[in-house]
């Protein structure tokens, strides 16, 4: 059983070496890869049961007995095809670090603050329009030592899982007007200017909450000419 997908959106991800970003020098492969066909159950098996998201997992600011510093904002947008159809049910997975670009992770030892009241995580599950809403509060920007002052801009990761788990997706979304767009190799590790752009959500003040939260609008295009870039391509 083979799944046919249409590819011309592969052109807009990111090499698997791309020299500027370190790391990939030592992951990316060396040889061809060895395509392995995917079994019945891999294909249609579950990939997880929509009763593990609870109804506030989509909501960062409440996992903790206190709200977590910084700026709220709220992320939405639609999971669609390359037709600009919805994918329905689609489970959207997002994790960053806090306001002052701090990861609760071992190995994220750079000297600022860690927020009790933020662990950095949230999920949801898309409606019957593919739509999606998360909120939480702006990431802020760390260093990551891929060279002399290397900066990450501020980000969110995502990943999107269709209805198969080898369907899964991932990706970042950015914030716009970053100035650390030039200087950032992941970002830049996609090559085409507009497949860039299509990782930096917009502001959406239209949906923006007085008094409360600004609102930014990411959409996930999973294929097609429009496709957002994605990291597992
Ligand atoms: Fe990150």
């Amino acid at each position: 059983m083979t799944l046919t997908y249409p590819i011309e959106s592969l052109k807009a991800h990111p090499a698997r070496l791309s020299p500027d970003y370190r790391s990939t020098i030592k992951r990316s492969p060396q040889k061809p890869l060895v395509i392995m066909r995917h079994t019945l159950s891999e294909l249609s098996g579950p990939v997880y049961g929509h009763e593990t998201v609870r109804e506030h997992d989509h909501d960062l600011t409440i996992q903790h007995k206190s709200e977590p510093l910084g700026e709220r904002i709220i992320v939405h947008g639609h999971v669609l095809d390359e037709d600009g159809r919805g994918v329905p049910n689609a489970l959207v997975e997002l994790w960053q670090a806090n306001a002052c670009g701090r990861y609760i992770h071992a190995v994220d030892q750079h000297p600022a603050p860690l927020d009790p009241n933020f662990t950095g995580a949230g999920r949801t599950q898309a409606d019957s329009q593919g739509y999606y809403r998360f909120i939480t509060i702006k990431p802020g920007a760390y260093p990551w030592g891929n060279h002399h002052n290397a900066w990450r801009p501020a980000h969110i990761h995502f990943s999107v899982f269709g209805h198969a788990f080898v369907s899964r997706l991932v990706t970042q979304m950015y914030f716009p007007g970053d100035p650390l767009f030039p200087f950032d190799p992941i970002f830049n590790s996609v090559t085409d200017e507009k497949a860039r752009a299509r990782m930096i959500s917009s502001f959406d003040l239209e949906n923006t909450k007085p008094e409360w939260a600004l609102c930014y609008r990411f959409n996930i295009v999973l294929r097609g000419k429009n496709a957002t870039p994605m990291e597992t391509k």
